[in-house]
């Protein structure tokens, strides 16, 4: 059987945003459970809040109602600093605009999680370079890096950080087609030779068919595909 901490839970999820104009309900009563090894696609149209349901399953944002589990731990009922604790050492994500440090070159970038949260291991993160073709631009800025070399760095830096899982917000969004293969590519390479869980937000279904599970958000409510 699957290891219990391997596994992240939403439990009766809800999110409402109240705003000057009044609330809107996202979704609720949403039920995921996240297990080991296992890549995820998220799917919906947009607005529907696929970015916000990938928030509250990364312990970003809170819900309005229910509970998140990682493993065992209620997430929202933990104070603030083992929910930081838990964020850097068992999450990573990737964002469709790289949000990269840019004062930092992209070796910096890579190594950033994992020089705080002391996964820091430079055989492994050379095999990640590697991988991802980056060992000629380390010393680069993120400003002078492409698209698709930034969303590289970006992956490379969520690697490095050795998570248990691993969100991927629209990872491929900004991307021409080739460089849409090669990053869908590596995640799902990591996503089994690791036993990383793999959660990617996406549009495109050709990407969503890859992937072993695929959700969708729709009216409110999350069902699988
Ligand atoms: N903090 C917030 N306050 C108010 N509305 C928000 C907030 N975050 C997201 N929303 C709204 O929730 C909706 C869904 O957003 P999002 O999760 O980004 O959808 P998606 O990723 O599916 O496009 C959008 O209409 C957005 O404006
Ligand atoms: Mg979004």
């Amino acid at each position: 059987m699957k290891p219990m901490h391997d596994q992240i839970k939403l439990k009766n999820i809800s999110k409402s945003f109240y705003t000057n104009s009044g609330s809107t309900e996202l979704f609720n009563d949403v039920n995921i459970n996240f297990c080991s090894s296992t890549s995820y696609a998220i799917i919906g149209e947009s607005g529907v809040g696929k970015s916000t349901l990938l928030h509250i399953a990364s312990g970003l944002e809170s819900p309005t109602s229910g509970e998140v589990f990682f493993g065992e731990k209620n997430f929202w009922s933990l104070r603030a600093s083992n929910q930081s604790l838990l964020r850097l050492n068992e999450t990573a994500i990737i964002f469709q605009q790289y949000n990269l440090i840019p004062c930092l070159n992209a070796k910096e970038n890579i190594e950033f999680q994992s020089r705080i949260n002391n996964k820091h291991d430079s055989d492994y993160i050379s095999a990640i370079i590697q991988d991802l073709q980056l060992g000629r631009l380390l010393e680069e800025w993120p400003e002078n890096l492409s698209g698709g070399e930034q969303q590289r760095v970006a992956i490379a830096r969520a690697l490095a950080a050795q998570p248990k899982i691993l969100f991927a917000d629209e990872p491929t969004g900004s991307l021409d087609e080739k460089n849409s293969k090669l990053v869908l590519n590596m995640l799902l390479n990591i996503n089994k030779k690791y036993n990383t869980i793999l959660v990617v937000v996406t549009h495109s279904l050709a990407i969503a068919s890859k992937l072993e599970v695929c959700l969708e958000l729709k009216s409110k409510k999350v069902s699988t595909k």
